[in-house]
C-alpha cells in the first residue's frame, strides 16, 4: 500500500487516458467478479467522442471515469453524454479526486460546446453527485448485478 502522510491536492493530476488504463480500478472497485483484463471493456471504449479521464497520483492511476456521446430519454437532447464506470481507488477516496476528474471533464466538454452530462448513478454514490451540485431525480431502479441506481445529470448550457 502507498504511503499517505502529507499527500495534498497538488500530487494529483487529471489526463486523458486509454481505455486499458481503466481496468484495474474497474475490476478492484466496480467490477469484483471480474480480472483487471480485457473482459473489463466497455463495448463503446473505443468509439469516437469517448472520453477516458484518470486522475494520477505518483504515475498511478487512481481515479477514473469514462464519458460517451449518448442522450437521455427523459433528458433534455443538449445533454449529450453518459458518464460511466466513476470510480476512485479506496485509498484515495475523499480526497477530492472524483471531485476533481468530473470537473475535469465537465470543462473540456462545455468548452467542446456539449450541453450537460448524465449517469445511472449507485445509490451509494448519489450524494457525492448532488455534492457537486448534479440533479438526482426521477425513481430508484435497479441494474443487475449492480443493485438501486438513480438517474443524476447537470447541464452547462443555460
Ligand atoms: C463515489 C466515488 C467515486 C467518490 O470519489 P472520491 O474521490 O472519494 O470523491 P471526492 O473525495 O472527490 O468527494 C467529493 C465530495 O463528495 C463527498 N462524497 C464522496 N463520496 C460520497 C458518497 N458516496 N456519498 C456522499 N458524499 C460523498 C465527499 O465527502 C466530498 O465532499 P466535500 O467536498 O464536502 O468534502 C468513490 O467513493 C467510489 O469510487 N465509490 C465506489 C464506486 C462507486 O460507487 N462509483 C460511482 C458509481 S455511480
Amino acid at each position: 500500500m502507498e504511503e499517505m502522510d502529507g499527500v495534498n491536492a497538488s500530487e494529483y493530476s487529471v489526463r486523458r487516458i486509454l481505455p486499458e488504463e481503466t481496468w484495474a480500478i474497474r475490476a478492484q472497485v466496480l467490477w469484483p467478479e471480474k480480472q483487471p483484463d480485457e473482459s473489463c471493456s466497455l463495448p463503446v471504449d473505443r468509439d469516437a467522442g469517448v472520453l477516458h479521464f484518470g486522475v494520477v497520483h505518483r504515475a498511478n492511476v487512481v481515479g477514473i471515469g469514462t464519458f460517451m456521446p449518448r442522450q437521455h430519454e427523459d433528458l433534455d437532447a443538449s445533454i449529450g453524454y453518459r458518464l460511466r464506470a466513476m470510480a476512485t481507488h479506496p485509498d484515495h477516496r475523499g480526497r477530492g479526486v472524483g471531485a476533481r476528474l468530473i470537473r475535469h471533464a465537465e470543462g473540456v466538454l462545455r468548452d467542446a460546446g456539449e450541453g450537460g452530462i448524465w449517469a445511472d448513478a449507485r445509490k451509494v454514490a448519489l450524494g457525492f453527485y448532488a455534492g457537486l451540485g448534479w440533479e438526482v431525480s426521477g425513481p430508484f431502479y435497479t441494474v443487475p448485478k449492480r443493485g438501486l441506481h438513480r438517474l443524476v445529470w447537470t447541464r452547462f448550457d443555460e
